[in-house]
């Protein structure tokens, strides 16, 4: 028998694809690690997505708020990523109340003025790692303005952002791990309260003055509430940004007649932008947990089970896209790399404009990127994929 495919493993962190299609085959098959069931096919993505009566996520307000965290808790836990109708529905409506097209809009300048900055930094020094350069400065920049905190904080976000989303993967090795987790989350909760307890006294025209003045039904948000969404921005839109924008140069640094004609047509950028999220899925997998018996592709899913659904796979499925493993710029399906459904990324706007405005700032001022590290290493988070370090030389 096959050994089964697992999730985890370097060669596939390396290259999903060929692995994508092997599960694709045989739509719903068990996984590494654990065993996990796991959905592969687009049709069937989108069906798990769209039925959160027998797909919960609801399972997270336990898996990501375990007993060893007593006394400091894990905010996600009580997120809207953690909601279900209609729970979920009330709090969207809130949410998005805040979070408009104007809160993003009033960040375009911001951005813009950040990616030149790092671009600069870029060509005055020639060789750099782009994860450290650029990927990770510029969301982290944009978390942080998004959640009110200082600058000096904002080297700190991706240390808490890796320490939240590892609570629900892993059971702590030591009790020294189990301690750095806790302050880490006290840490973080004690400056976005902050944050809060400033936005109460003195409104100002930003996110959180927002949110505490959102109002639906004649009910606003409570403070955990508040912190719950804080921390799900933070581990939502973090991590998932940075994969992206390393995926874009990898993209482009070994296409250089795609960057020349990026620069010549700046036009066509979120059309990259979007065949990258497909193709290179920074967000490659979601977990739900069945609420019963449920049969796909003539398979009978047991109930209570966690179930890994493969978006990365979804977005290359051949009975959904022409050509599914190239690069088309002129594309008309829709991929599913921002989710489906409920759970719709309620990002997405923020992040295809980060996303475009690094790429027009980069090819606005370089002629291009080479890669010169030779083989790539990936990140080993198991629901976000991308590069962990991205060795390029920029020619200016
Ligand atoms: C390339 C960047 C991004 C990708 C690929 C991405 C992808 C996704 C996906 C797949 C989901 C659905 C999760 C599920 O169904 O369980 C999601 C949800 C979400 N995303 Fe994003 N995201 C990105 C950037 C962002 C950014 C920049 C933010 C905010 C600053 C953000 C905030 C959220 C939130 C709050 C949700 C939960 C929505 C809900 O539960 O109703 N994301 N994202």
């Amino acid at each position: 028998m096959r050994q089964p495919v697992n999730l985890i493993s370097p060669e596939f962190r390396a290259n999903p694809s060929p692995f994508y299609a092997r599960l694709r085959n045989e739509p719903i098959q068990q996984v590494e690690p654990g065993g996990l069931w796991a959905i592969s096919r687009y049709e069937d993505v989108q069906f798990a997505l769209k039925n959160p009566k027998l797909f919960t996520s609801t399972f997270i307000q336990q898996s990501a708020n375990p007993e060893w965290l007593k006394g400091v808790g894990n905010p996600l836990s009580e997120s809207i990523l953690a909601m279900d109708p209609p729970q979920h529905t009330r709090m969207r409506a809130l949410v998005t109340h805040a979070f408009t097209q104007r809160t993003i809009a009033q960040l375009e300048a911001r951005i813009r003025t950040m990616a030149n900055e790092l671009t600069e930094d870029i060509l005055r020094q020639g060789e750099v790692d782009f994860v450290q350069a650029f990927a990770l400065p510029l969301p982290a920049f944009v978390i942080g303005e998004l959640l009110g905190l200082s600058a000096e904080l904002r080297p700190k976000l991706r240390q808490w952002s890796d320490v939240i989303v590892s609570i629900a993967a892993s059971v702590p090795e030591s009790p020294e791990r189990i301690a750095y987790v806790r302050s880490n989350l006290a840490e973080f909760q004690t400056f976005l309260r902050e944050v809060f307890e400033d936005r109460k006294a003195r409104p100002r025209e930003d996110l959180i003055s927002g949110l505490l003045a959102a109002e639906v039904e004649g009910r606003r948000l409570t403070d955990p509430e508040l912190m719950a969404f804080g921390t799900a921005l933070l581990v939502a839109g973090l991590e998932t940004t940075v994969h992206l924008l390393s995926q874009l140069m990898v993209r482009t640094a070994q296409a250089p007649e795609l960057f020349t004609r990026l620069r010549a047509e700046p036009a066509l950028i979120p059309a990259v932008v979007e065949e990258v999220v497909r193709l290179d899925s920074p967000v490659l997998l979601s977990v739900r947990l069945t609420t019963q018996e449920v049969e796909l592709g003539g398979v009978k899913l047991p109930a209570h089970v966690p179930v890994v659904v493969l978006i990365g796979s979804a977005n290359r499925d051949e009975r959904q896209f022409e050509r599914a493993e190239e690069l088309v710029l002129d594309r008309r399906t829709q991929h599913i790399g921002f989710g489906y459904g409920v759970h719709f990324c309620l990002g997405a706007p923020l992040a295809r404009m980060e996303s475009r405005i690094a790429l027009e700032t980069l090819t606005a001022r370089c002629q291009g990127f080479a890669l010169t590290g030779g083989e790539l290493k990936w990140n080993t988070g198991f629901g976000v994929r991308g590069p962990a370090v991205l060795p390029v030389r920029a020619i200016p």
